[in-house]
């Protein structure tokens, strides 16, 4: 509650940040599956030379030339663009996860940073070398390229990680290490690093594409790009399941649930985003394995296709790791809305004092009127819910009665995929009073406190109950009887 929100009509903060990210995942994926991609293809090359073969070997460096220049536009504008994008775009959404993430991580984001001037350099020195530099030297920079470039993966992929299972490190004891190497670290980077083999693979097809399809050499470097990528499709699977394995208990309720919803025609966002992920694998497999038997169908159209299928599918994987995160930021210590476990764990203090109290930046409203509701809104549900686009609260609160709004903050919680609603009778009433205000209904946070205090009156026993039968089941006024109205 220590800074201000970013209220974004329509879109939502954190759908901004997920569109930003979707595509660096994968331009950053492929900045490195697509420098091991330039490493073997150089190595392949300088073979074909030593062998003798000085024309096959140029001409496979002609392709190569291709892949290379449309891999450094591609990989550095971009992949700087949405890099720099995405921390903008979270320090906006999430600043309190974003400084802890800072405050935590100081030294592996330097590494980071000078990781990535190293990458950039070598990657330079290798294009603009390319008429100058005796190829030995070439498949030297390449390779380096590749291994730092896979060194920046392993410093992110630390801290991606710890975001969904920050395993041994906790607020109280905060041990880097573990928190690093924490339980999905491994799993999660050999996920990613086979992912990205995939993609620089794919990335070879998009060049070869290109080429004449009477060129005989079009068949040789799509197998090539194909031996990229089919192992890769087929280790996917397996490397995810041991990735599950170390997932958070609820993550994993989440998605059971969701799939056992299949059958009542009921499929969960996490589901869905996991069969997305699943079925562009099994796409891409497929796509890849006609190319293999059949080189000549590889066209620029048919390869730009099989990209789009991958970024498809890496937006299932990511919406999915993001979803299973829900509702934290930092998995079991701080809540997607800025609000701490800790303070949670503490009780009542933190959940039923005056909400707009603890928080700092709002303009100081009237009790009970509509911006009450409103910023109550902004500070706890806005992190999550659009009004009426992304995760629209209209279309979630479309039979919302006042008594039945101001009963159901008390529980949200329990669905397990929210945190749990802070401050006091009047803040719940103001935030009902607001959300039916947005469907037109004209009311104030009096009038909810007033509805809810005759729906509590009607509930309660009978004044004088007759001794010999005392009333059933009458004291249960603080449980919602059904679920939804
Ligand atoms: C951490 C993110 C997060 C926050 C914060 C959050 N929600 Fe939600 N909310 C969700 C998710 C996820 C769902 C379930 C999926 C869906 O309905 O899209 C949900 C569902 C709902 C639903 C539909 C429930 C149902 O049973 O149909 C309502 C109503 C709702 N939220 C209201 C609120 C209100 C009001 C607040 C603020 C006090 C809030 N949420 C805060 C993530 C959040």
């Amino acid at each position: 509650m220590n800074y201000p929100v970013w209220d974004l009509p329509v879109l939502g903060a954190g759908l901004v940040v997920a569109i930003i990210a979707v595509f660096h995942v994968l331009v950053s994926h492929f900045a490195i599956g697509g420098g091991a991609f330039l490493f073997l293809a150089e190595w392949w090359a300088r073979r074909l030379h030593q062998s003798g073969r000085l024309e096959d070997g140029e001409r496979v460096r002609d392709f190569l030339h291709r892949y290379a220049t449309f891999f450094l536009v591609f990989t550095t504008v971009f992949g700087a663009m949405t890099g720099v994008g995405i921390w903008f775009a979270i320090a906006l959404a999430s600043p309190e996860g974003t400084s802890l993430l800072i405050h935590q991580f100081v030294f592996a984001w330097a590494t980071e940073w000078v990781v990535f001037l190293a990458e950039l350099s070598l990657l330079y020195l290798y294009y603009y070398g390319w008429k100058h530099n005796p190829q030995k030297d070439q498949v030297l920079l390449a390779g380096a390229y590749f291994g730092v470039s896979w060194f920046s993966l392993f410093i992110i992929n630390g801290i991606l990680s710890f975001m969904l299972t920050p395993g041994g490190w906790t607020l109280e004891n905060r041990d880097l290490t573990a928190g690093f190497f924490n339980p999905s670290f491994w799993p999660s980077l050999i996920l990613r690093t086979v992912t990205m083999f995939l993609i620089g693979g794919l990335g070879g097809l998009l060049i070869a594409g290109r080429l004449e399809s009477e060129d005989p050499l079009k068949p040789r470097v799509v197998r090539f790009s194909a031996s990229f990528v089919i192992p890769a499709a087929i280790l996917v699977p397996l490397l995810f399941a041991w990735y599950w394995s170390t997932l958070p208990e609820n993550t994993v309720k989440m998605v059971q649930d969701g799939v056992a919803g299949l059958g009542g025609g009921r499929l969960t966002a996490i589901t869905r985003h996991l069969i997305l992920a699943g079925v562009a694998g099994a796409a891409v497999m497929a796509g890849v394995l006609i190319a293999v038997f059949r080189p000549r169908v590889v066209t620029t159209g048919v390869a730009v296709a099989l990209m789009v299928i991958v970024q498809m599918g890496l937006m299932g994987a990511e919406f999915f790791r993001e979803m299973a995160r829900k509702p934290y930021v930092l998995h079991g210590t701080l809540y997607s809305n800025s609000l701490w476990r800790k303070d949670v764990d503490a009780g009542a203090p933190v959940l039923q004092a005056p909400f707009l109290g603890r928080a700092r930046w709002h303009p100081g409203v009237e009790p009970l009127s509509r911006e009450h509701g409103e910023w109550v809104f902004r500070l706890q549900c806005a992190s999550c819910h659009t009004r009426e686009g992304y995760r629209g609260i209209l279309s979630r609160t479309a039979s919302w009665t006042p008594e039945f709004a101001f009963r159901w903050f008390q529980t949200m919680h329990e669905q397990g995929v929210m945190p749990p609603f802070q401050g006091s009778a009047e803040d719940r009433a103001a935030l009902a009073a607001y959300l039916l205000d947005l469907h037109g209904k004209t009311l104030d946070g009096r009038d909810v406190l007033e509805a809810a205090r005759k729906a509590e009156a009607a509930k309660a026993p009978p004044p004088a109950p007759p001794p010999a039968n005392p009333p059933q089941a009458a004291a249960d006024t603080d449980q919602p009887r059904e679920a939804q109205p």
